[in-house]
């Protein structure tokens, strides 16, 4: 009796239904097998090397959505910015793989590639449906896709999935969720103490005392000191443009920032400050986001690199220029640049405005937020 009800458990989750090898694993179809005399060897490298990548976006997707989840209330509990944290460096250490397995691919030869490159025709990674989910959760908006023969990236979907698509941008993205979440950060103002003011003031003495060790620099010729001058004078101007609201707002217009005024304030007190407890979790998130963003450059860079190996100038199977418009995806489609860019608004630790004894103490461990009320 005991046996039995063994044997049954054993037949009823096996590894091989468990996994679902059988539809995993035949699934493999050489069109080389079924179009010419002899299915071409490196055929079987392509399609598996491409269902791998499509499975880690499955996981990537899943882990984005619950980040997204969480995130999308008006008071992100403490405690699922540790969860995000943690899922969103699962994602980073998928994406590593990804780039990795760039080199297993490249272990085919173009010429093997050209064995059975003409039965791709017209499939092609633009159809990957995954990978735009993968960029539209994380934010990257409509307007700032390049586009290749006037074609907008979703006309290679069915209609239900062009609406998936459109439906994840209207709702709120990670940038969206990060950026709102940035804005209601309560230390920018905490009594007396007001952040912006303080740092413009530190900011004010940096570039004093930068201007009076260049005009005192017994190394430097005339020309090279009003060089230098004039540099400072362009950081000085860079500053102020992002520290005025106004001249923010036209950065934004102008397309040439995304982030609010209110975000970014946020998002530079959080990387000055993040020594304090209280803002280490917080510059940890944002760090994820960067490096997320960086991961997927740096795919984006050695994909068109592979590419370039591989088929030299001529066009992709979906009909785009091939290399050269992957290369631009890696400069034009990056998502939290606005992130990168608070590093030129940052001053050295001995600039710092000293934060009084009750913001340090609400930015130690202990702080709860109806200290702050
Ligand atoms: C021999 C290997 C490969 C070649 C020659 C190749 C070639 C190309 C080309 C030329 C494009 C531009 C679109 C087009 O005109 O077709 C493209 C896009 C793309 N490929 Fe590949 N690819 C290869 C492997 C891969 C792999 C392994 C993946 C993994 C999923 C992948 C994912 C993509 C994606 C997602 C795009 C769209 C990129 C964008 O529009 O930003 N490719 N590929």
């Amino acid at each position: 009796m005991v046996m039995k009800e063994t044997v049954k458990k054993y037949s009823t989750v096996h590894y091989r239904n468990y996994l679902g090898l059988d539809k995993i694993l035949n699934a493999q179809e050489l069109r080389s097998a079924q179009l010419d005399d002899k299915p071409a060897h490196e055929e079987m490298l392509f399609i598996i090397v491409h269902q791998v990548y499509e499975l880690w976006f499955k996981q990537i997707i899943h882990e984005l959505e619950s980040v997204l989840e969480l995130f999308d209330t008006d008071n992100v509990d403490e405690k699922n910015i540790g969860t995000s944290i943690h899922r969103l460096e699962r994602v980073i250490e998928i994406q590593k793989l990804l780039v990795a397995q760039i080199r297993v691919i490249e272990t085919m030869t173009p010429l093997d590639f050209l064995d059975f490159r003409n039965h791709l025709f017209p499939a092609s990674g633009f159809q990957s449906l995954q990978f735009r989910i993968v960029e539209n959760i994380l934010g990257l908006p409509e307007d700032s896709r390049l586009t290749y023969n006037g074609c907008p990236y979703f006309s290679v979907f069915s209609e239900p999935n062009q609406e998936k698509l459109k439906d994840i941008t209207t709702k709120s993205t990670l940038f969206d969720a990060m950026e709102h979440w940035l804005e209601r950060t309560p230390f920018l103002q905490i009594g007396d103490f007001n952040f912006l003011e303080q740092y413009k003031a530190a900011v004010a003495k940096m570039i004093e005392k930068e201007e009076k060790a260049i005009k005192s620099s017994p190394y430097l010729n005339m020309h090279e000191m009003e060089m230098r001058l004039q540099m400072l004078g362009n950081t000085d101007t860079y500053f102020q443009s992002v520290l005025d609201e106004s001249k923010h707002m036209e950065l934004i217009e102008k397309g040439e920032m995304r982030m609010s005024y209110k975000a970014t304030i946020a998002a530079l007190l959080i990387n000055l400050y993040r020594d304090e407890p209280l803002l280490h979790l917080p510059f940890k998130l944002l760090t994820c986001f960067i490096e997320i963003d960086d991961a997927l450059t740096t795919w984006r860079y050695r994909h068109s690199q592979m590419v370039q190996r591989m088929l030299g100038n001529k066009i992709g199977t979906g009909g785009s220029s091939g290399f050269t418009y992957l290369r631009e995806t890696a400069i034009k489609h990056p998502i939290f640049k606005d992130l990168h860019n608070i590093s030129t608004l940052l001053i050295p630790r001995s600039d710092l405005p000293e934060l009084p004894a009750e913001i340090k103490k609400a930015l130690g461990f202990y702080y709860s937020s109806q200290q702050s009320n």
